[in-house]
């Protein structure tokens, strides 16, 4: 049995279900925190120690401006109305990817990571306004200023990933095969499960499927 201790998840598949069930995109956004709130439940009961969350991507500025404010007004409400009982939970949050959003936002998030920081029992990483090539170069612009040599153990520890151990486990939901630049190079030995469900239609039970699947992979990392 695979032991599971960071689990990753590209959460899509949120505009086509509320196009389908609602007629708005945006119902669709709001349908998918109810999941976002399953899955820590199910990380917790699974005794996973790392729960990174895709939800807004550096491409993903190119949506309409409508999508974009309705998503960032979720996401504050969502820290407005969650972070305590989070805390209360033991679970600590961390933001990656750049924090430029609106004073208030980035304020909350900072808070909501300061608040936090000291918890033990989940992390959960939010990528926000994340994409892993800028990531990547930012590492590299970083070392190159330091003049520290390049080396996997060097650019580990300029990535905003530092002191996370990489994911065992990926899931894409969405029925969409691609990683749309998360994660690149800490996704290199994970095991990747493709989910045919839209983000808000997945739940505890197919993440408990999933788990169980992934335990039984046998796991290489090159050997035999
Ligand atoms: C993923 O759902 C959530 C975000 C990117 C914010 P989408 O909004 O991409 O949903 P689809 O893929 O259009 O259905
Ligand atoms: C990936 O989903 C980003 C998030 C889930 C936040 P997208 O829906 O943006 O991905 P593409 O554009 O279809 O590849
Ligand atoms: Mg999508």
């Amino acid at each position: 049995m695979n032991p599971l201790n960071h689990v990753a998840i590209i959460m899509d598949g949120n505009g086509r279900w509320g196009l389908k069930y609602k007629n708005s995109r945006n119902a669709g956004h709001k349908a998918g925190l109810n999941t976002v709130e399953k899955i820590i439940k199910g990380s917790i009961k699974n005794k996973i120690s790392f729960l990174t969350l895709f939800a807004f991507s550096t491409e993903n500025w190119k949506r309409p401006k409508k999508e974009i404010n309705y998503l960032f007004a979720l996401l504050e409400n969502f820290l407005v109305n969650r972070v305590e009982e989070l805390h209360k939970q033991n679970i600590k949050l961390k933001i990656l990817g750049s924090k430029k959003f609106s004073p208030k936002l980035n304020k909350l998030l900072n808070n909501s990571e300061k608040k936090t920081s000291k918890n033990t029992k989940l992390q959960i990483n939010l990528a926000l306004n994340y994409g892993s090539k800028s990531e990547l170069i930012d590492a590299f612009k970083k070392m190159k200023k330091n003049k520290s040599s390049i080396s996997e153990k060097n650019l580990n520890k300029n990535l905003q990933t530092k002191n996370i151990p990489d994911p065992d486990l990926l899931i894409r939901t969405g029925n969409t095969k691609r990683l749309s630049n998360f994660l690149l190079w800490q996704l290199a030995y994970s095991e990747i499960f493709f989910e045919k469900k839209l983000w808000p239609a997945f739940n505890g039970k197919d993440f408990n499927r999933i788990i169980k699947d992934y335990k039984k992979i046998k796991r290489n990392f090159g050997k035999i």
